[in-house]
């Protein structure tokens, strides 16, 4: 065997050697150097600290609610209109253009009440939401004036009946 042909022999393998080096400078340069994509610690303080957020959200949920202050605010025609807006930009497809409920989401015009129809107790349903029975927690997202505003167009919609509007669920809390 001379030189010549044991260099040829080896050649196919010293080819693959050579990609990997530059695959493996090429992943370290990728992770280490460009931080384009976090390395698992980093991914994993990233996690936590979603989680925090999250927690955090959980926690503000707990802040009381003033019922008082949410019957005024459904007086206030200029609050109702933000909220009857509020509600066309985000409810309509569950709960009906009106209030009065769809395929999804209950009638929200009727006297029957899932969650209770109290101003705290609706306060509660649109800013927590039911998330496993298919309504979103709305505050995380809208903030707590919008949340205010849509309760109080919500406590002018109960028990007005909006015709054609889904059958009632849940407990009857008011009318004849
Ligand atoms: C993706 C569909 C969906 C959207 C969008 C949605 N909801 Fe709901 N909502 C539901 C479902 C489903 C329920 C019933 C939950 C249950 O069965 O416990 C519900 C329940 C409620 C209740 C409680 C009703 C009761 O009988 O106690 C209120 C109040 C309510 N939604 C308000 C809103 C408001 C306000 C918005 C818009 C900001 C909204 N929802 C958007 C699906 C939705």
């Amino acid at each position: 065997m001379n030189a010549a042909s044991a260099e040829s022999r080896t050649k196919p393998y010293t080819g693959y050697v050579y990609a990997g080096l530059v695959l493996a400078v090429g992943c370290w340069f990728y992770l280490h150097v460009t931080s384009a994509r976090d390395l698992p610690m980093a991914a994993y303080e990233r996690e936590v600290a979603a989680q925090n957020a999250h927690d955090s959200i959980l926690a503000r949920r707990s802040v009381p609610v003033d019922e008082a202050a949410l019957t005024a605010l459904a007086l206030d025609p200029r609050a109702v209109a933000a909220g009857r807006e509020a509600f066309r930009a985000n409810c309509v497809p569950c709960h009906g253009a009106e209030g009065e409920g769809a395929p999804v989401g209950p009638n929200l015009t009727d006297e029957y009440w899932l969650h209770g129809g109290g101003a705290e107790r609706v306060y509660r349903s649109v800013n927590d939401g039911f998330i496993v029975r298919g309504m979103p927690a709305w505050g995380p997202t809208l903030g707590a004036r919008r949340i205010q505003t849509l309760t109080a167009y919500l406590l002018t919609i109960r028990n007005r009946r909006v015709a054609g509007g889904r059958s009632p669920q849940g407990t009857r809390e008011s009318g004849p």
